[in-house]
C-alpha cells in the first residue's frame, strides 16, 4: 500500500481523538490531529501575535505544550473562521495526507476541503449533552476548575461557530459515514471506525 487517506470530522468532543489514534495505531498508519494547527495559532494569538503571520509562521515546535484549554479552544475556534489563516495551513495538512505509509487526520473540513478524495470519511458526532460531559470529565481529570455548566456553554458556542462560518464549515461530506457515539463506549466507537476502514482497504 502507498497512499492511502482516512479523514475523520465532527465537533468537540465527540470522540474524534481518541479513535483516530487507535485507527492509526491499528493500521500503523501517521495521525495527524489538524485541531492542534488551530490551536496553536490560537495560543499565538493570545500573546498578541497577528493571527494569519501567525499560521504562515507556524512549525512543528508550535504543537507541542499545553494547548487543550478551553481558552486555547475557544481561540483556535475564532482563528479558525478567518479564511487566510485556514489557507496557510492547506499544505502541511496535504502534504501530510499524502505521505507513503497512510495517515488519519482528524479535524472539521477534513473530508469537505483538505482530503475530498479520502478513501474513507467518518463524521464522528455525539449529542451536545454527551460531548460537554466527556470533556467535563478530561478537564477536571487535568486539574482543572470547571463547572458543566461553563463546558456545555463553551461546547455549544464552539460548534455553532465552526458550523456556521463561511469557509469549510464544520459539516459531513456527502460520502461520509456518520458514527454517532452518544450511546457507545469508545471499544465500539473505534470498532465501528475500524470497520469502515478495513471496507476501504477492500480487507471485508
Ligand atoms: O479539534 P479541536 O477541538 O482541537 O479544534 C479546535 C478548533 O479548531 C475547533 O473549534 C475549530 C478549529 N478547527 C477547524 O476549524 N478545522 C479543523 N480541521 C480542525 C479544527
Amino acid at each position: 500500500m502507498t497512499r492511502f487517506t482516512v479523514a475523520i470530522d465532527g465537533p468537540a468532543a465527540a470522540g474524534k481523538g481518541t479513535i483516530s489514534k487507535a485507527v492509526a495505531a491499528h493500521f500503523g498508519f501517521a495521525h495527524l490531529d489538524t485541531g492542534l494547527l488551530y490551536r496553536a495559532v490560537g495560543a499565538k494569538v493570545l500573546t498578541g501575535v497577528d493571527p494569519v503571520r501567525a499560521a504562515k509562521a507556524l512549525t512543528a515546535q508550535d504543537l507541542g505544550g499545553d494547548l487543550r484549554t478551553p481558552e486555547v479552544a475557544q481561540a483556535a475556534s475564532r482563528v479558525a473562521v478567518l479564511p487566510d489563516v485556514r489557507a496557510a495551513l492547506v499544505t502541511f495538512q496535504r502534504d501530510f495526507a499524502l505521505r507513503e505509509g497512510g495517515a488519519v487526520l482528524d479535524g472539521r473540513d477534513i473530508g469537505t476541503v483538505i482530503c475530498p478524495d479520502a478513501q474513507v470519511k467518518l463524521f464522528v458526532t455525539a449529542s451536545a449533552a454527551v460531548r460537554a460531559e466527556r470533556r467535563f470529565l478530561e478537564l477536571l481529570d487535568k486539574g482543572l476548575d470547571v463547572t458543566r455548566e461553563e463546558v456545555l456553554a463553551d461546547v455549544i458556542a464552539r460548534d455553532t461557530r465552526d458550523r456556521e462560518r463561511a469557509e469549510a464549515p464544520l459539516k459531513p461530506a456527502d460520502d461520509a459515514v456518520v458514527i454517532d457515539t452518544s450511546d457507545m463506549n469508545i471499544e465500539d466507537a473505534v470498532g465501528a471506525a475500524v470497520a469502515q476502514v478495513q471496507k476501504g482497504l477492500g480487507l471485508t
